[in-house]
C-alpha cells in the first residue's frame, strides 16, 4: 500500500490504490485525490484541470514514485511560484507508491473547504 505523507503538518495515510472514492478533483489517485479522500487541506482553484498553480507541491521523497510529468504540467508549473526542480502540480501527479511532499506555506489553505483542519494537522491515519 502506498504511504503518503504531508509536510509540514508531518500527516502519513496509507491506502489502498483504486479504494479511495475519486474525489473528482485531479486525476484519480492523484497526490490531490488523496489529499481530499484524506481531508488534508490543499488549494485547488481550477478544480483539478491543470489550469492553475494553486496544487503545487514540493516532492522531498518518491519523485520516482509518481506519474512522469506531461508537458501540459510542465508548462503550468512554469507559471508557479517558489519553483523548484521537484515541483509538481498535485492534481496531475498520481501516487504509484511511497512519497513525501511540501505543500508550500503560500498553498495551505487551513480554512479549508471543510473548515475542519487547523494548522497543526491530524495526525496519522496509517
Ligand atoms: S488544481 Fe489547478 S492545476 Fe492543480
Amino acid at each position: 500500500m502506498p504511504q503518503v505523507t504531508f509536510l509540514p503538518a508531518g500527516v502519513t495515510v496509507e491506502y489502498v490504490p483504486g479504494a479511495l472514492p475519486h474525489s473528482g478533483h485531479g486525476r484519480p489517485g492523484s497526490l490531490l485525490d488523496v489529499a481530499i479522500g484524506f481531508g488534508i487541506p490543499l488549494d485547488h482553484a481550477c478544480g483539478g484541470h491543470c489550469a492553475c498553480t494553486a496544487c503545487h507541491v514540493i516532492v522531498s521523497r518518491g519523485d520516482d514514485q509518481l506519474s512522469p510529468m506531461e508537458e501540459e504540467e510542465a508548462d503550468r508549473l512554469d507559471l508557479a511560484a517558489g519553483l523548484t526542480l521537484h515541483s509538481r502540480l498535485a492534481c496531475q501527479s498520481v501516487v504509484l507508491g511511497d512519497v513525501v511532499v511540501t505543500i508550500p506555506d503560500w498553498n495551505r489553505n487551513y480554512a479549508g473547504e471543510s473548515g475542519a483542519l487547523t494548522a497543526e494537522g491530524r495526525g496519522s491515519k496509517a
